[in-house]
Parts: C-alpha cells; structure tokens; sequence
C-alpha cells in the first residue's frame, strides 16, 4: 500500500516510486502539509515552526499562543476565513451571507484502487495500479463537508487529487472559489514555468523567478484556451532538463482556470491550480454535491524530462482510452488546406484517390459539408448534410472513399452556432447571451448554451444521425471561439453556467463515445485552443495548432511536450508556401516536424509534383517503422529552439535499445559553425549503430560528446538518425 497513515503522529504519508508527499492533523484539527519531494522516511513534521507572527491572527481554540496561525503554517486546501490571507483554495458564501469555512479533520478512508469523478474526467488506473486516500472534514458551524480525494499512482511518480464539498446544512450555500491543489513550501527560491499563446502560436514557454507577489495565469474564456495552458511547473532555479527539482500541476479540467503562484511574507511559496473564481458562484442546496475537477501532480527530482515523461506516461496510458490507445492509428489526410470551404463530393474523392496511392489511411473531411456553409459566417448548427453541395448522399461519397480501402473522417464543431442558421432562427433563446444586450460575435459565430440538458440532447441526436449515415470512424471536435455573454435561459443562478457548460460538453463527449467507441476522436479548438488533460479523457489526440509552419511547429510542440505525450499531438505536413506564415521550407523538414506528432498530411496531393508524391510514400514507411517508437518512447528534449539554432528532440524505446533523433535547423549562414547533437537515455557502456549510416558509436561517447550534424545547404534543413543497440 502506498498510503500510511501514522496514528502515533496523525501523519498521513504518500509514497510513489521515487517521491513522498507528507501532511499531518494537528491537535486543532487542521490537515496541515509536510512535504512533498524526492522519497524520504518517518514523520517529518518537526519541520514545522511556529512564532509568534504581527497581523497573523490566531485560531480562537489556539487560545492564548500567538503562534500557532493559519497566515504562516502550510496547508493542504486553505480556505478563506481561517486567518490564512494568503490566496485560498476554497471560498464558501453561507447562507447568512458571511463568508467563510473553517474544515477540520472528521475521518478518512484508505483503500485500494484510484477514486472516479461523475461526470467529470479523471486519471483512472486497476486496483492493483493506484490507491485512494479519502480525507472527510467538515466545518462545525455550518456542517458543510468535505472531501478531499488524493489518489496514488506510485510507479508512475503521480498523485492526484480532488474534492468533493457538500451542503450538509439546512441552507443554500454558494462556492466561489473551488480548486483542488495547493502546494506549499516553507522555503526555498522557485521558477516559475507556463505557457503562453496566441491563436497559431500555441505554448510558448516563459520562466520567470517566483518573487513577492502572485503571479497568475488563467483563462476567463470557457476553453482552457490558446493564451495560457492549465499546467504548470515549479523548480529550482538550478533545475535543468536533467537533474534538479521541479513539481508539476496538470489540471483535468477543459474550461477557464486559474493558476497562482505566491511568495509571502515569510518567503514561503504557495502555488494553487483549479477552477476560476470570476463569475463562479456555484450555488449548492442542502444535500447537493460539488466535484471539485482533479490536478495531477507529479515531481522529479531528476529534471524536466522526467517531469514531462511523467506526466506522458501518466496521460497515455492512464487518462486516454478508446480503440487505438495502444495500436496503430490511421494516417490520415485533411481536407482544411486543400480546399478550405470550397468542397465538393468529386473533390474530397479525388484528393481520396490520390491519398490511397500513396498509402495514406483515412480521408477526413473538413468543414463545408453541412448546411449552407460556403464560409465561416452561415450554417453552423445546421447538422444535415449539403447533398446539393457534395452532389450525392454522405453515404454514397463514405462508400466509394471506402471502396479505395480508405477510412473516413468528418469534422464537426457541435458547441457552435451561426445567426445565419435554421437552428437560430428556429431556437434564439438557446444560445448563451444576455436578454436585452448584443452578444459578443466571434469568427461570426455564437456559442449553444451546452449548460442545457435539452440543447446538448438535441444536438446530440443531429450528430448521430450524421456518424449514421455510413462508417464514419474519426471525428474532429471543433470549437472556433472563445465564450462570452455566459448567461443561460435556464437558472437563475448564472454564476454556475460556465462550469455547467462544461459538464454538458463532457456528458455529450461521454455518450458519443460510449455509442461510438470505435471512432478515433481528434480535439481542436481553432487549431491547440482547447489542448489540456480534460480534453485527453475523450479525444486522444488533439489538433496541436492552426499553425502548420514547420519551423513554428517546433516552437509550438517544443513547449507542448512539457506537459502532453507526443501521442496526443496533432501535427501535419501542409504545403509551402505555408499558409499561416508564407515560409518555404523542404518536404523533408515538414515531415521530420509532423512525425513528431500523430502524423498526417493536410494539403492538395493533387498539386503536388511527382518527386514530392514519392517523398510521402518514403515519409509513410518511415513514419510506420517508427509510430510506436513515437508514441510510446521516452521522450527527451535535447535543445530548446527558444534559445538555439537547432530545435532537436529524441524518442527512447523504453529499454534502451533504439533511439530516433529528429533536427531541424532554424538558421543558415556563411561559414556555419558545425552543429553538435548530444543525445540522452541510452543505456551507457553500449554501441549503437546509426542506421542510415551504418557508422557505430559508443553510447556514453553519443550522450556526453554528441554528434556534428553532417554540412547542408540551403535554409530549414532537417536530419533524422535512428539508432539501434548492437
Ligand atoms: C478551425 C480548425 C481548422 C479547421 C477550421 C474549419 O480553425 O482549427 O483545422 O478545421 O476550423 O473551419
């Protein structure tokens, strides 16, 4: 059992393979936090000190001793009115209006198996994989409840955790913050790492030191969003991709978020990761239940790599599921770059003639198919498809692309409406926007109030009657702009409707896949808007960004394999000049780019010259030669394109005995300093041979000496080396 629980100091320890977190009850009841780092043993609760603080007020049962405060001691979910002011993780409104909750320990339960979330995705894993510790409080006055869910995946170094908190009193309460992981450290000098963006630059990576103050990143936009990603990274200053410490926090969670980080007066850093506290007010009647979403954390002790492979193991194998977690998935060519909304049924089956000639697996039709869709500014919500746009039947056109031996795909963005649509003219009140104002309009388009049992109901039946019309076996979840004007026709508590849109968007995701389960569903939220754990649980994979640029690509997938398995990163190789960016770059770049991702091709093969078709036929084999090293590898960062001219990066087989290499230069000058690629993970004191090459060379000489990239010409040359051990 990875869970104790010490009766002789009330100390409840968690131990993972390489980590041990720590967090005790103290004779007032309070759950405080000890520890959380590389493994350690015994009670390390004499790392607590108390004195007697100015302004740092004390609990009334502390009587007299002025040194016992909230504002000073580390806690495990702190909560508004404790006398703690730095940030909290919980807020409570009573219904006298007073804010303010006060837990204390009641009991817990330590048992076998890892705690679900209804409605909710979470990490899951076999008994035999996870234990739970559940920990019950509650505050006396109010007899408001809660739990607190720590599950522990101990091969994996994660812990995850979340809440439940119930009105067990006689009024309606209302929660106004609700997060479910604090860490507090009593000392120490931390950076911060997050990940910024824009529409089409997704997850740039910034670290900043922790300094006095709260640094908070977030997102007020109903998505997780393109601006900041919901996970984020505390180390030390020291801490490389290699050695050092750092913790991470992923939150399970799709919506808006809120991440803090704080260092206060006394030098102590807290960092809390959860639900937003902007236009939440979750409203709980007596009796009534409110899952708090689940962070995953994980700490290394061993630098960011093995952070971040973690955190893919954990995500891959453990909150992913469907048909294709551990086989092959199709390859498959987009139709978005080869025809934008200028499709036709003779067109997508002439590009699906191409596709099968040259070995691709799946033909997936993009937007344009339904309703009267011409552009992005009429049609959505009209799920009925434009058999006078495709000249035949969905049908039919599934039927002949079948009979070339491809799969088919189609795309769709249920949560999205145009005005200019039978759907709202027939249904106005079911859009999300304030009576009496002008909603905000974005790409054109409105947001389905999915916080509605019946709007998701019925877009959910116009869906089926789509994936019915023949075998349909991928489909691409869109969702094209961020929410606004968050007022639902149903409730009259409005401060609830943000999350509850969520959970309608999750229950949809569920019944599509409990009623489709071998249909491989792609995420997308205007190319990476929506690319979090949440997402994960339904859609394995998710369209990493608009952005199809090679070079910008591996800026955008650099920052994103901090925190997400390259299994789950949509990425394809698309015509030059690029359309985001006019770059050229070389087929070969694009496709050294697009492996490290879920691999595919999104551009018209039928512009295409002969030696470029060939070049995709050569670029299939490989890509099938190494999907599983891909996808299952250990992955490692080996430069950072931020800051260097090459953006390298390596896949590990899990025992060592085969690497893949891939490069891609940023620059190119005159008289070019050589280039040298050191590579990591190997299993020291061997001999690998490079297989293109045939050369040998010793494993340590590869990792402490690297490798000089052999003289190209010419801008955005990229190289890949597979190595295998002899
Ligand atoms: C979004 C997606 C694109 C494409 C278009 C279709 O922008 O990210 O890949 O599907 O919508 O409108």
């Amino acid at each position: 059992m990875s869970i104790i629980f010490s009766e002789k100091d009330n100390t409840f320890i968690l131990h993972t393979k390489d980590t041990t977190y720590q967090m005790k009850v103290d004779s007032y009841g309070f759950l405080l936090h000890l520890y959380y780092g590389r493994k350690t043993e015994g009670c390390m609760d004499y790392l607590l000190s108390y004195a007697d603080r100015g302004f740092s007020g004390n609990p009334y049962d502390a009587g007299a001793d002025r040194t016992y405060s909230m504002d000073a001691l580390p806690q495990e979910l702190p909560c508004q009115g404790t006398g703690d002011y730095r940030s909290p993780a919980v807020i409570v409104k009573n219904a006298d209006g007073s804010y303010g909750c006060d837990f204390r320990y009641k009991s817990h339960r330590i048992r076998k198996g890892k705690y679900h979330i209804s409605g909710l995705p979470a990490v899951y894993a076999g008994e035999d994989q996870a234990d739970t510790l559940e920990i019950h409080m509650e505050d006396p006055v109010t007899k408001v409840q809660i739990t607190l869910f720590y599950g522990v995946l101990a091969d994996l170094d994660v812990i995850t955790r979340s809440a439940d908190i119930k009105n067990s009193g006689g009024e309606k309460i209302y929660l106004e913050k609700a997060q479910a992981a604090c860490l507090d450290w009593l000392y120490g000098e931390y950076d911060f790492i997050s990940f910024y963006g824009r529409h089409a630059m997704e997850r740039n990576v910034q670290r900043i030191p922790v300094t006095h103050g709260a640094h908070v990143i977030g997102s007020r936009r109903g998505a997780s969003s393109h601006q900041y990603n919901p996970m984020m990274i505390l180390a030390g200053h020291e801490t490389t991709e290699d050695a050092g410490s750092c913790y991470a926090m992923s939150f399970v969670y799709s919506g808006g978020f809120k991440g803090e980080v704080e260092k206060d007066q006394f030098d102590q850093t807290r960092a809390l990761l959860g639900l937003p506290d902007e236009q939440f007010s979750y409203p709980l009647e007596t009796g009534e239940v409110f899952h708090v979403p689940e962070v995953v954390l994980t700490y290394s002790g061993f630098g960011l790599a093995r952070l971040s492979q973690n955190l893919h193991k954990c995500f891959r194998d453990h909150l992913c599921r469907g048909k294709y977690k551990d086989i092959s998935r199709p390859l498959l060519l987009n139709s978005w770059e080869a025809f934008y909304f200028d499709i036709s049924g003779a067109s997508v089956y002439e590009l699906a003639k191409e596709a099968a000639g040259l070995g691709i697996d799946m033909l997936v039709m993009d937007d344009g198919w339904f309703g009267k869709r011409d552009d992005d500014n009429s049609g959505l919500g009209d799920w009925t498809v434009n058999e006078t746009k495709l000249g035949e039947p969905l049908g039919s056109l599934i039927e002949k692309i079948r009979s070339l031996g491809l799969k088919f795909g189609i795309w769709l963005e249920p949560e999205g409406i145009n005005e200019d649509s039978d759907l709202y003219r027939e249904h106005p009140d079911w859009v999300l926007s304030i009576p009496g104002r002008n909603p905000v309009r974005a790409r054109n388009q409105l947001v389905l109030d999915f916080s509605r049992r019946e709007v998701v109901d019925y877009i959910f039946e116009k869906v089926c009657s789509v994936l019915d019309q023949g075998k349909i076996e991928y489909v691409k979840w869109d969702m094209n702009r961020s929410l606004s004007d968050c007022f639902s026709r149903s409730t009259a508590d409005q401060g609830k409707v943000m999350h509850d849109y969520i959970l309608g968007l999750y229950d949809f995701l569920e019944r599509l896949i409990q009623r489709y389960p071998d249909i491989l569903l792609e995420g997308c939220s205007g190319g990476g808007g929506r690319f979090d754990a949440g997402m994960l649980y339904y859609t394995p994979q998710i369209w990493c960004s608009d952005n199809t640029d090679a070079i910008d690509r591996v800026h955008i997938q650099y920052g994103t394999s901090f925190g997400y398995p390259i299994s789950s990163v949509g990425s394809h190789v698309s015509a030059v000049p690029n359309h985001q960016t006019g770059r050229l770059t070389p087929f070969r770049t694009r496709g050294i780019t697009a492996m490290a991702g879920t691999f595919g091709y999104e551009l018209d093969l039928g512009k295409l010259l002969d030696v470029e078709k060939e070049q995709i036929r050569e670029q299939i084999r490989e890509y099938k030669q190494y999907e599983m090293l891909i996808r299952k590898g250990l992955y490692y960062r080996l430069t950072n394109p931020q800051k260097e001219t090459a953006g390298a990066w390596e896949f590990v087989s899990e025992d060592g005995a085969e690497a893949l290499v891939g490069v891609v230069m940023q620059e190119v000058h005159g008289n070019m300093n050589v280039t040298y690629i050191r590579l990591k993970g190997l299993l020291s004191g061997c001999r690998y041979q490079e297989q293109s090459t045939g050369r040998i060379f010793a494993s340590d000489a590869l990792m402490e000496a690297g490798i000089p990239l052999p003289e190209q010409s010419g801008e955005y040359r990229a190289y890949q080396m597979h190595f295998k051990k002899i």
